[in-house]
C-alpha cells in the first residue's frame, strides 16, 4: 500500500523536503499543509524589493503551481494543524478533520515576536514576517511621511533601507549598543551603521520602546516613548525584534521542545519517525565547538539544506547535515553576503577596497578560517563557501593580499575534497 507524508508548514523547508522525498523515490501520497492562503512564496523580498516596489507579488511563489502538480505534491492552503496524534499517527485539522500520516515532517517556522508595551497594537503598528504584513506595510508605506523602525536586526534595517529609498523619514530603535548584534560582528555593524547614516537613518541605541501613544490632535501621527523621556513621532512603526519558533504542536503532543522542536543531526526528533527542519528545528550545528548547545538557525540556506536531509532520512538513507551556513541582506546598494559562523574569531583580514564598498572580511579563529562577510563581491563569497566547506587552510595574509588567486585555490579544494553539504 502507498505510504502518505504529511508535512506541515509550507514555507521553504515545507516545500524543499516535499520536493527532495520525491525527488529520492518517495513515491507514496504527499500532502503540504500550509496555514497561509498565498501559494508558498520568498519571505527575503518582503522587506526589500516587494515594499520598494521592484518586485511584483507574482515574482513570488516560490514554484509555480505545475511543480506541485508534475510532483503529486498536494499543497493545502489556509490548512492549519492544530493537533498531533502519534499513537493513531494523525493530524486534526481546524475544520476537525483528521488525515492519516506514516511519515510526519515538522516545519512549521517561526513567528514574529510581538512588542510587549502599552500602545503596541495600534493600527500604525506593523510586522514583516509574511505576505500579508508586507501588503499591508507597502500599502502603508505609499503615503507615509515618517517612520520608526523598532529592532535593529535584519528585518529592521533592511525595512529602514527600503521606506528610506521611498522617501520615508526614519529612525530605529535598537535596546542593543550596536546593530545586528546577534549575528555580525562590530565591524560590519559599523560599517551598516556608517551607510544607513548617510542616508539620512537616525538611530537611537541601548534604549527601549515602554510606550506608543496616539497623539489625536496630530494628523495620525503615533508617539514612540522611550525609556529615558525621547519622543519620536511617526505615522509608520516597523517592528523587527525577532521571531518565536513554532514548536507549540510538537511540545503538546509529547516530542522534546528545546528553544525550538530538538532533532538530532540527521533532523530526526525525539520520536525518530517524526523529522523537523528549518527556522523551527534546534540542534548542536555540526560547526559549533565541543559542548555547545543547540541552537537554531534562522536562513533560507538552513532551511532548504536540512529539509533535504530529513527527506533523506524519512525515506530511510538518514546522513548528517553537515551543510555549511550562509546568509544575505540588501539595503541600498549594499549586499552583504555571509558564509559561515564568526563567533569567537581571534583575527581577520580584509580583502578588497572598503572606500569603494566592495571588500570582504576573512575571520579566524587562531589560524583556521571560520568565516568570511562580503559587502558587494560576491565572487568572494561563492569561493569563501567552497574554502570553508572544504576547510581549506589560507592565512590571513593570504586572504587580503590582491594578488592571491582565491579562486585556485577554492576550485583545487572543491576537486579533491568529500562534499560536506
Ligand atoms: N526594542 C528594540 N530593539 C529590540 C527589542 C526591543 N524591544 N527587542 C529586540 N530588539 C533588537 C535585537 O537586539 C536585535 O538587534 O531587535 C533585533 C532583532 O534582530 P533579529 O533577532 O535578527 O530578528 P529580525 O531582524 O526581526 O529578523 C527575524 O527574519 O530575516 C530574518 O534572519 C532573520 O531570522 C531572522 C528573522
Amino acid at each position: 500500500m502507498k505510504r502518505t507524508l504529511v508535512t506541515i508548514g509550507a514555507s521553504y523547508a515545507g516545500v524543499q523536503l516535499a520536493a527532495s522525498a520525491r525527488e529520492l523515490g518517495f513515491d507514496g501520497s504527499i500532502l503540504l499543509l500550509g496555514d497561509e492562503p498565498d501559494a508558498p512564496y520568498q519571505r527575503p523580498p518582503l522587506s526589500k524589493g516587494f515594499l520598494t516596489g521592484s518586485v511584483a507579488a507574482e515574482r513570488l511563489p516560490l514554484r509555480a503551481q505545475a511543480f506541485f502538480d508534475e510532483e503529486r505534491i498536494q499543497w493545502m492552503p489556509s490548512t492549519r494543524a492544530v493537533a498531533i496524534d502519534r499513537e493513531r499517527r494523525q493530524v486534526e485539522l481546524h475544520d476537525g478533520t483528521r488525515v492519516d500520516y506514516d511519515h510526519l515532517a515538522l516545519t512549521t517556522g517561526a513567528r514574529v515576536r510581538k512588542l510587549d508595551c502599552p500602545g503596541a497594537t495600534l493600527a500604525a503598528v506593523h510586522y514583516l514576517r509574511d505576505l500579508r504584513d508586507a501588503r499591508r506595510l507597502a500599502d502603508t508605506a505609499r503615503s507615509a511621511r515618517r517612520a520608526v523602525v523598532i529592532g535593529g536586526g535584519y528585518i529592521g534595517l533592511e525595512a529602514a533601507a527600503s521606506l528610506r529609498q521611498k522617501g520615508v523619514d526614519v529612525s530605529v530603535v535598537e535596546t542593543e549598543q550596536r546593530l545586528l548584534a546577534r549575528v555580525a560582528s562590530p565591524w560590519v555593524s559599523d560599517f551598516i551603521l556608517q551607510a544607513h547614516r548617510e542616508h539620512g537613518v537616525r538611530f537611537e541605541f541601548g534604549r527601549k520602546v515602554v510606550r506608543l501613544r496616539d497623539t489625536h490632535d496630530m494628523h495620525d501621527m503615533v508617539s514612540v516613548e522611550l525609556e529615558d523621556g525621547t519622543c519620536l513621532l511617526c505615522d509608520l512603526v516597523v517592528v523587527g525584534i525577532g521571531v518565536i519558533p513554532n514548536t507549540e504542536l510538537a511540545a503538546d503532543c509529547g516530542l522534546k521542545v528545546a528553544g525550538g522542536i530538538a532533532v538530532d543531526t540527521c533532523a530526526r526528533t525525539s520520536d525518530p519517525s517524526i523529522v523537523a527542519a528549518g527556522d523551527c528545528a534546534s540542534f548542536v550545528p555540526h560547526w559549533a565547538p565541543e559542548g555547545a548547545p543547540a541552537c537554531r538557525i534562522e536562513s533560507v540556506q538552513n532551511a532548504n539544506d536540512m529539509a533535504r536531509k530529513a527527506a533523506s532520512t524519512l525515506v530511510g538513507r538518514a546522513e548528517p547535515y553537515r551543510a555549511l551556513p550562509w546568509f544575505w541582506s540588501d539595503q541600498y546598494d549594499l549586499k552583504l553576503q555571509m558564509a559561515g559562523v564568526n563567533a569567537g574569531f581571534t583575527g581577520f583580514a580584509v580583502r578588497g577596497r572598503v572606500e569603494e564598498r566592495k571588500f570582504s572580511l576573512f575571520y579566524f579563529r587562531d589560524d583556521m578560517l571560520i568565516a568570511v562577510d562580503s559587502i558587494n563581491r560576491p565572487q568572494d563569497h561563492m569561493l569563501a563557501r567552497k574554502l570553508l566547506a572544504n576547510r581549506v587552510r589560507i592565512s590571513a595574509q593570504q586572504a587580503g593580499d590582491p594578488a592571491f588567486d582565491l579562486k585556485v585555490l577554492a576550485n583545487r579544494s572543491e576537486a579533491v575534497a568529500p562534499r560536506t553539504a
